[in-house]
């Protein structure tokens, strides 16, 4: 009954999110067995499918769509000096506070201020240590000494690997400036605070669109890559009212950025940032050009061999935190009339078919008379176009529940008069609705509903 309902009925929660992911096998801990490894999540069987899947759409708007994008796959491991040439050695450090007396550790500019300024740990009352700066990269060495001079880094962003290759890129493809360059891949950030499950964690995955502009032009295709950007979630599904922009103001902007806007979304601990749109100017490839000895320059052949250092317009997005994003999104609750039962709730995962882990489950209603050799068959059959999976375990009612639980958009029921007349139930997930069409029609009816699909909560 309503007035039974606690506060958080119906309701995402970051708690629910992570405790949904982890029994349905979106998301685990690290090395749980061995107490678990901070700031490291392991994507399981439903997590890497909707991983792949956001990656996938990611990379059909950004390279498939686009003439003028290429792709790129840069190893981690990249020389050291490009490291000092992006500016990240010197500058991509967070201002660090120590608790001399609890030893929790915070980023100064999470910490109250009044706190800061009496030195008291918000946590404790103890005494806080200096600001100091830490650097957030990761260090190892290559090669079997330990020593600086073989001091390697473990890549923060994916960017750098697109700088240092662009004029391979122009060669090899022979590519005009406007041209984009687009990479996804892991980063790492040795990060002080890794809380909110997979928001903010030190492994994770980069989007990352380089486009390369004339200087002069760089403003009008920052807003170009703003607009298309916004566009893009839109298409996705997201729900649009979850997202705003945010921009970077002087104390915000990185090293390396004239301007910078982050896509914020409204997640259940409030509005973070999703994806930042960045004028990164000629910074970076100037740097390389200093920092290498290389000329960087672009040629522009059909105008006369100008030759310039083209701006960089990027655009970053987290993968695995639009992992995060997606499930937060997707995530319903929900009162439904059940058998006579009005107090029966649902949990859905509301995600676009495109993205779904499973597009459709097959379920036969009994597990004799040869209804399960025939869903069987008719799960045969759809595995070549869609993802599928297949259950006979238990009531269909909890079946169906299992399977909204898990975001999977279709269902197909199998039952006595599948077997006289061919029809079949399809069942959708977010109306609840079923109806009956011939087995020879599903392949089709799929495609067209995953096409026209309108999410209607
Ligand atoms: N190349 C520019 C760059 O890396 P950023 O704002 O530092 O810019 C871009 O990062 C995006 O990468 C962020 O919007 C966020 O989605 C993701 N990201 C950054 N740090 C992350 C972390 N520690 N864990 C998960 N995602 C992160």
């Amino acid at each position: 009954m309503a007035e039974q309902l606690n506060e958080y009925q119906g309701k995402a929660t970051m708690e629910k999110i992570t405790s949904l992911a982890k029994r349905r096998g979106f998301v685990f801990q690290s090395s749980e067995i061995y107490g678990g490894q901070s700031g490291a999540w392991d994507y399981g069987p439903l997590g890497i499918e909707l991983k792949n899947r956001i990656a996938q759409v990611w990379w059909k708007e950004m390279t498939q769509l686009h003439d003028d994008i290429v792709g790129l796959d840069a190893a981690i491991l990249m020389h050291p000096r490009t490291w000092e040439a992006s500016g990240h050695v010197e500058n991509f450090t967070d201002p660090l506070v120590d608790c001399k007396k609890c030893k929790a550790r915070f980023r100064e500019d999470q910490i109250p201020e009044e706190n800061l300024a009496a030195k008291k740990c918000p946590e404790c009352g103890g005494e806080l240590t200096d600001t100091r700066k830490f650097n957030l990269m990761f260090k190892t060495h290559i090669g079997p000494a330990e020593d600086s001079a073989n001091l390697i880094y473990l890549r923060p962003e994916t960017a750098q690997g697109i700088y240092v290759n662009y004029k391979n890129i122009i060669q090899s493809n022979r590519m005009k400036i406007p041209f984009g360059i687009a990479q996804i891949g892991k980063a790492f950030r040795n990060e002080i605070v890794t809380k909110n499950f997979i928001f903010r964690t030190c492994e994770f995955e980069q989007m990352e669109m380089q486009y390369f502009v004339k200087p002069g032009t760089d403003d009008e295709w920052f807003n170009e890559w703003r607009k298309r950007r916004w566009n893009y979630y839109e298409k996705m599904g997201v729900k649009m009212d979850h997202l705003r922009w945010h921009q970077h103001g002087p104390d915000e902007l990185a090293h390396y950025a004239k301007d910078a806007y982050d896509i914020q979304y409204l997640f259940p601990m409030g509005w973070r940032e999703l994806e930042g749109v960045h004028n990164r100017t000629d910074y970076d490839l100037g740097r390389h050009t200093q920092y290498s000895g290389k000329d960087m320059q672009y040629i522009d052949q059909d105008n006369s061999n100008e030759r310039y250092i083209p701006y960089i317009i990027e655009t970053s997005a987290g993968l695995t935190r639009n992992v995060l994003m997606i499930l937060c999104d997707a995530y319903d609750e929900e009162q439904v009339a059940d058998k006579g039962n009005d107090d029966d709730w649902r949990t859905v995962l509301r995600f676009h078919p495109n993205l779904a882990p499973v597009t459709v489950a097959v379920l036969p209603l009994m597990k004799k008379d040869g209804l399960a050799e025939l869903a069987q068959d008719i799960r045969q059959e759809l595995k070549e176009d869609f993802a599928t999976d297949y259950d006979q375990a238990g009531a269909i009612g909890r079946r169906y529940r299992r399977q909204d639980e898990a975001g999977t958009p279709f269902c197909i029921t199998v039952d006595y008069q599948s077997k006289d007349d061919t029809t079949v139930t399809l069942r959708f997930r977010d109306s609840m609705e079923q109806v009956r069409i011939p087995r020879a029609e599903l392949t089709a009816r799929l495609r067209q509903e995953i096409k026209v699909y309108k999410r209607i909560k």
